[in-house]
């Protein structure tokens, strides 16, 4: 009983104030969205924006500016797949794994992305070239299936087309 009191005395003690530079910038997002549970979404998007990805470290910080549970905060975090927990490589590629796309082969295409560039999807090849991501419709689905790297679009991309447009990217870092 008493191990219970304690465990409960100490989770709800006060976090430590924000030191790192990632901290100190999600508190700032959080106050900027007047700390509202409700924008908990819209403060990812910014944090990402401006670090690049959401650091683990923000979280106890996020989770004590808008009065929520860590896990809470985890949760929403790790449900939505365009948030990234670590920063990503030089190129982000992401391929399409919504309905078109699977139905033209995009489970494949994955498949072979994760094996020839030897990491899964979500994770950056081992020199922080690439970074491969799904996500859930481009606009693109009569062009199925499809990838975006950076801001560029492509329809119809088989693995043999990935290979070469992962060649080339690897061409242009060469260069
Ligand atoms: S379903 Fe893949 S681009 Fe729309």
């Amino acid at each position: 009983m008493a191990k219970k009191a304690e465990k409960s005395k100490g989770s709800s003690a006060l976090p430590a104030p924000p030191t790192s530079p990632a901290e100190v910038a999600a508190l700032a997002v959080c106050a900027r969205h007047g700390n509202k549970p409700d924008e908990l979404l819209e403060i990812f998007h910014e944090l990402q924006h401006q670090l690049g990805y959401v650091p683990d470290a923000t979280l106890p910080v996020i989770a004590n500016a808008l009065n929520r549970s860590r896990a809470e905060v985890y949760g929403v975090l790790t449900f939505y797949h365009e948030f990234r927990r670590h920063p990503s490589g030089k190129h982000v590629v992401k391929i399409c794994r919504a309905e078109a796309c699977q139905a033209m082969g995009t489970k494949a295409l994955c498949d072979h992305a994760e094996k020839s560039l030897r990491t899964k999807l979500g994770g950056t090849t081992a020199d922080g070239a690439i970074t491969i991501e799904q996500v859930f419709c481009l606009g693109n689905c009569a062009l199925s299936p499809a990838i975006m790297v950076g801001e560029k679009l492509y329809g119809k991309v088989d693995p043999q087309r990935f290979d070469e447009i992962i060649g080339s990217l690897e061409k242009e870092a060469a260069e």
